[in-house]
């Protein structure tokens, strides 16, 4: 029996790889540059499956492509919003995507953040690297201490609640959350977070605010200038979901002006790409997309997106399926 064709449009790690190759008839695009657009419409004829990965533009022109053969896309990522998941749908493509494994550790990303746009940690290493650091000093590079105070998150899916559970159990963080539903009781009580039923109120009562929602038209620029005015100047922005919900040039304005304390952020809404007013601030605290990346999370996620084009070709429900 000839074995399905795969494309996995960037490499994973070396685990999950071995076990596509050892499975699929598959290939790995390793040039070191994500596919052009032009080019996953031609894969979308060539193979019966493409393991997309985060950016990779799936829109309705792909799905849409004459002659395309793909009847799967097992993305390689939790976030989806670069597919196009109604066109999949139309053109009867199942898509899956790769939730849970990166819970834990994108959480403690969120949390590395807190502490160190709180407690200045790039600010004072750049000093030292510099050779500007002027030896202990009574008031130099104070920050703000993070016990007690009260942690607003936006979004309150499984990584909203994991960092709700680090940020309590490891800082002493009390919780606040905003969604558009509230939790059941039993998931409220067990994280001691309480509800507040607007975002405005969240962000004026959080002393770190953190954002927990998926990208996308819903939740493009939902933290912009309007939303950052409501915030206490004393105020932190954490961002480890998507670029897009951030208006960057609006909070760098922010920032330059104080008008609330610092910012942490591990996503951009035109990565690689940074909003060059962010790059020259001391309170801006910039990570390249961290959140899922370590060995273990990165194998884990190359398995669960192996585990769901595994039931599809073996004709069972899709785990993750998305579309
Ligand atoms: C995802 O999978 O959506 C993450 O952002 C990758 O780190």
């Amino acid at each position: 029996m000839t074995r399905p064709k795969i494309l996995i449009t960037r490499p994973w790690p070396a685990g999950a790889q071995a076990y596509m190759q050892a499975h699929y008839d598959a290939t790995v695009n390793d040039t070191g540059k994500p596919l052009t657009h032009a080019e996953l419409m031609q894969a979308m004829t060539a193979y019966d499956c493409l393991c997309s990965s985060l950016g990779d533009p799936m829109d309705a022109a792909v799905f849409g492509v004459p002659g395309a053969r793909v009847k799967m896309i097992g993305h390689y990522g939790a976030g989806y919003e670069n597919i196009d998941v109604a066109a999949a749908k139309a053109a009867g493509i199942t898509v899956s995507n790769t939730p849970d494994v990166l819970t834990e550790a994108t959480a403690d990303i969120a949390l590395m953040l807190m502490l160190m746009t709180s407690r200045r940690a790039s600010e004072g290493e750049r000093q030292l690297r510099a050779g500007e650091w002027k030896g202990w000093g009574t008031t130099a590079l104070m920050g703000q201490s993070l016990e007690g105070k009260t942690l607003g998150l936006v979004g309150f899916g499984r990584i909203a609640q994991a960092t709700a559970r680090k940020a309590a159990r490891a800082l002493g963080m009390k919780i606040a959350y905003y969604s558009r539903r509230q939790a059941a009781t039993d998931i409220e009580a067990a994280l001691e977070a309480r509800y507040v039923p607007s975002l405005d109120q969240l962000a004026a009562e959080a002393d770190v605010l953190s954002l927990h929602t998926p990208g996308g038209a819903e939740t493009k620029h939902m933290i912009d200038a309007r939303l950052l005015k409501l915030m206490k100047p004393t105020a932190i922005l954490i961002n480890t979901a998507r670029g897009s919900v951030v208006h960057e040039a609006d909070l760098a304005e922010a920032l330059k002006a104080r008008t609330i304390w610092a910012a942490g952020l591990d996503v951009y809404e035109a990565e690689p790409v940074v909003h060059p007013a962010l790059l020259d601030l001391s309170n801006a605290v910039l990570l390249p997309h961290l959140g899922s990346a370590t060995v273990e999370t990165r194998e884990a996620m190359g398995m669960r997106a192996a585990v769901n084009v595994d039931l599809f070709f073996a004709g069972q429900p899709v785990r993750d399926r998305v579309a």
